[in-house]
């Protein structure tokens, strides 16, 4: 049985073994949850995004955590929001589940997720809240002990916690 929660708090503190990143294409590094993580993990964390190179939308990638408390990274690049009807809620539902695949692949049992896509990306929180909350729950998750939503706001941390109570 797999436990979903809820916190809220800042993604790079986290005691899992793995923390996704909201990256882009390039995995470039930027500002939000990407910028934290980078700044938290050392420069190495983009080295190693460098020579992976890149990952398409709703794709995810894995690089060690270097210095943060997770041991992993995973990499995944959420949807542009562009009004809804250009895909983005199926490359976002792709970022949750090749993100777990990933996970699985790696023996991972502890991990958290940021809000993908509402931030800079624009995607509204509730839809995308309810996205992620959906394709965690019918994922079927062996091996997988924990999956914390990490809110790093209020609103999102109320939204994500009703999500959650249903
Ligand atoms: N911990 C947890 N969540 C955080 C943190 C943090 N330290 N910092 C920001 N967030 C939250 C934001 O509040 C938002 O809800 O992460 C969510 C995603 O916002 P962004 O980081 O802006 O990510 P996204 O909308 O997917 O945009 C990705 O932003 O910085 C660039 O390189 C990144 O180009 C990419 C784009």
């Amino acid at each position: 049985m797999t436990r979903l929660e809820v916190v809220r708090g800042d993604i790079t503190r986290l005691e899992v073994d793995a923390i996704v990143n909201a990256a882009n294409e390039a995995l470039a590094g930027g500002g939000g949850v990407d910028g934290a993580i980078h700044s938290a993990a050392g420069p190495e964390l983009l080295q190693a995004c460098r020579r992976i190179g890149g990952c398409p939308t709703g794709q995810a990638v894995i690089t060690p955590g270097f210095k943060l408390k997770a041991k992993y990274v995973i990499h995944t690049v959420g949807p542009i929001w562009r009004g809804g009807s250009s895909g983005e809620p199926e490359l976002l539902a792709n970022c949750y589940k090749n993100s777990l695949d990933v996970a699985r692949q790696n023996g991972i049992s502890t991990i958290a997720f940021p809000s993908i896509s509402t931030g800079v990306y624009g995607y509204p929180l509730e839809e995308a809240a309810s996205i992620a909350v959906r394709t965690v729950e019918e994922k079927k998750l062996p091996g997988l002990d924990r999956v914390v939503f990490c809110c790093f706001d209020q609103r999102a941390y109320d939204i994500y916690s009703g999500l959650l109570a249903h």
